[in-house]
C-alpha cells in the first residue's frame, strides 16, 4: 500500500493530507522578519568591515571530533546537544553546534597563520544543538561570529568588545548589560580548580546528579548549573580573583582600561564560566533582562590554546557569538524599519491592457524596479486596494480605453494626486520616479 492510499477513506473516499510540519526546534523566517535579517546582517557587514574584519563561509557539518576536541569532551553542548550520525556507518559527522572551532579548522587547513600574523574572520549562519525548545531557544539558531586570531594584548580584547557594543547601539538597542571575567591561564587556574574541587567535595552530598558527576569531570561547569540549591552553594566557592597570576590580572585591567577610555559600562561578573572550555583570561556576555530565562545575547572570550589544541600553531585567539534570534526579538518595530513599499503597482483591466502591464512591468523590473502586478483579473476597486495593502507609491491604470487612447493614468498613493501620462514615455516616466 503507498503513503497514497494509506490515507483513503474506508469507501474509497480522499481524506485530505495532513500538512507536514517543520521539526521541533526549527523555525521558518518569514517575510517581513525576513526584512529584519536582512538589515541586521548589512548592518554587521559594514560595522565589521570598518574594524577589518573579512566574511569567510564554513560548511555546516563536520567531523564529529573537531568539536569533541574544541568545544570539550565534557561539556554540556558535546555530552547532550549535539546532532551526530554515522555517515553510511563510516564517519562520525555532526552538524555544527557553534562557529568556533570551524573557523579555526578553516584557518589551519587553508595555511592562513602562514600568510598574515593578524585574521580577522565573521561568519553568519545557522547553528544546531539539541536542546530543550522554549521561547528564544531553537535546535535550529542563528549566529553572527567574528573571531580575530594572532594578537594577545589586552587591547585587541578592548577592540572587540567595543565593536561589538557599536554594533549593537547602530541597531538601536539599548538596556543591554555587559558582563566581563577574567578565566585566568594554564598557570593560576590548575590551583583555583583544585581549590572548587575540594570546597565542592566537602557539599557533595547537597549538590544535584548532575554537578556531582562534574566534580569528577569538569569542576568549573558547576558554576553553570541552574538549579537553585547548587548556585547557593557556589555563590560561596572561593573565587578566581583570588588565585589569578599577576600576568593575567594586568591583562585583564588592561582590557578594562580600554573600554573605559571608550566609556563602555561594563559589570564584572567573577562567577561567569561560559559554557565550553576553550576560554582562557577575558571572557564576556552581553545580556537584555527583559529576555526572561535565555537573556544572553552574546557570549565571547579569549581562547589562547584553541589553535593548538585543533594541531595547529600555539596561536591565540578571541571571539563572541551573537545569537540571531534574540537579537532580532529586541529589534523595535518602528515605521521607520518597516520595508519600504513596491514602486509601482498596475491596475490592468481587460486582455489587452493585461498584455502591456506584463511588457511594462517586467521590463521595469529588469530595470531594477519593484513592480507589482496580478493577471487574476480582479476589478478595478480591488486591484487598488491590493496596491494600497502593498504600501506601493504609484498605481498605473491602464484599461481597454486608455490602451485605445494610448495613455494611462498615474496616481500618486501617498498624495492621492492622479495625471495622464502617454503610453509612449511610460518606461521613461517610471524610470524617472525611481530615480
Ligand atoms: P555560546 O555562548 O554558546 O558561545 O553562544 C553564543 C550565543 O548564541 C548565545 O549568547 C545565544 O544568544 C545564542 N544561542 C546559543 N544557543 C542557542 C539556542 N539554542 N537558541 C538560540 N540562541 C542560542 C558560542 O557559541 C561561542 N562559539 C562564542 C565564541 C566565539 N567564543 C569565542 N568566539
Amino acid at each position: 500500500m503507498t503513503f497514497y492510499e494509506s490515507v483513503k477513506g474506508g469507501q474509497g473516499e480522499i481524506l485530505p493530507m495532513e500538512i507536514i510540519t517543520a521539526v521541533r526546534g526549527f523555525k521558518d523566517i518569514l517575510p517581513p522578519e525576513t526584512e529584519k535579517w536582512r538589515h541586521v546582517e548589512e548592518t554587521a557587514r559594514k560595522v565589521f568591515g570598518a574594524f577589518g574584519f573579512h566574511e569567510i563561509r564554513i560548511p555546516l557539518l563536520e567531523k564529529t571530533e573537531l568539536f569533541c576536541r574544541g568545544i570539550g569532551e565534557t561539556t554540556d553542548i558535546v555530552e547532550k546537544e549535539m546532532y551526530t550520525f554515522l555517515d553510511r556507518g563510516e564517519e562520525s559527522l555532526t552538524l555544527r553546534p557553534e562557529a568556533t572551532a570551524s573557523v579555526i579548522r578553516a584557518y589551519l587547513e587553508h595555511a592562513v597563520h602562514a600568510a598574515e600574523t593578524v585574521t580577522r574572520l565573521f561568519t553568519i549562519g545557522p547553528m544546531f544543538r539539541r536542546e530543550r525548545p522554549q521561547k528564544g531557544r531553537y535546535r535550529q539558531f542563528h549566529q553572527i561570529d567574528a573571531e580575530i586570531l594572532g594578537p594577545d594584548d589586552p587591547r585587541t580584547d578592548a577592540e572587540l568588545i567595543l565593536m561589538l557594543i557599536h554594533f549593537l547601539d547602530r541597531l538601536g538597542l539599548a538596556k543591554l548589560n555587559l558582563e566581563i571575567n577574567s578565566l585566568g591561564c594554564l598557570e593560576c587556574r590548575p590551583a583555583f580548580r583544585e581549590a572548587v574541587i575540594s570546597f565542592l567535595g566537602s557539599q557533595a552530598e547537597e549538590l544535584c546528579g548532575d554537578c556531582r558527576r562534574r566534580l569528577g569531570t569538569n569542576p568549573l561547569r558547576v558554576f553553570d548549573c541552574k538549579v537553585e540549591k547548587c548556585g547557593e552553594i557556589i555563590s560561596r566557592a572561593p573565587r578566581l580573583n583570588s588565585f589569578i597570576c599577576g600576568d593575567c590580572r594586568t591583562h585583564f585591567e588592561g582590557v578594562q582600561e580600554g573600554l573605559r577610555l571608550f566609556g563602555v559600562p561594563y559589570r564584572l561578573n567573577d562567577q561567569m564560566v561560559r559554557g565550553l572550555d576553550y576560554y582562557t583570561r577575558t571572557t564576556f556576555e552581553v545580556t537584555a533582562e527583559h529576555l526572561g530565562a535565555q537573556n544572553a545575547v552574546v557570549g565571547g572570550g579569549r581562547y589562547d590554546h584553541l589553535v593548538r589544541d585543533l594541531g595547529g600553531p600555539d596561536i591565540p585567539g578571541i571571539g563572541f557569538a551573537i545569537g540571531f534570534e534574540r537579537l532580532i526579538s529586541m529589534i523595535p518595530e518602528s515605521g521607520e524599519d518597516a520595508p519600504q513599499g513596491p514602486l509601482l503597482f498596475i491596475a490592468a483591466l481587460g486582455e489587452k491592457a493585461a498584455e502591456r502591464a506584463f511588457i511594462l512591468g517586467n521590463r521595469l523590473r529588469m530595470n531594477g524596479v519593484h513592480v507589482e502586478m496580478d493577471y487574476a483579473g480582479r476589478s478595478l476597486k480591488s486591484q487598488m486596494k491590493k496596491a494600497d495593502r502593498l504600501r506601493c507609491a504609484y498605481a498605473l491604470i491602464l484599461g481597454e480605453r486608455e490602451i485605445q487612447d494610448n495613455k494611462a493614468l498615474l496616481r500618486n498613493m501617498r498624495e492621492s494626486a492622479q495625471e495622464e501620462v502617454c503610453l509612449d514615455d511610460l518606461e521613461n516616466t517610471i524610470m524617472t520616479l525611481a530615480r
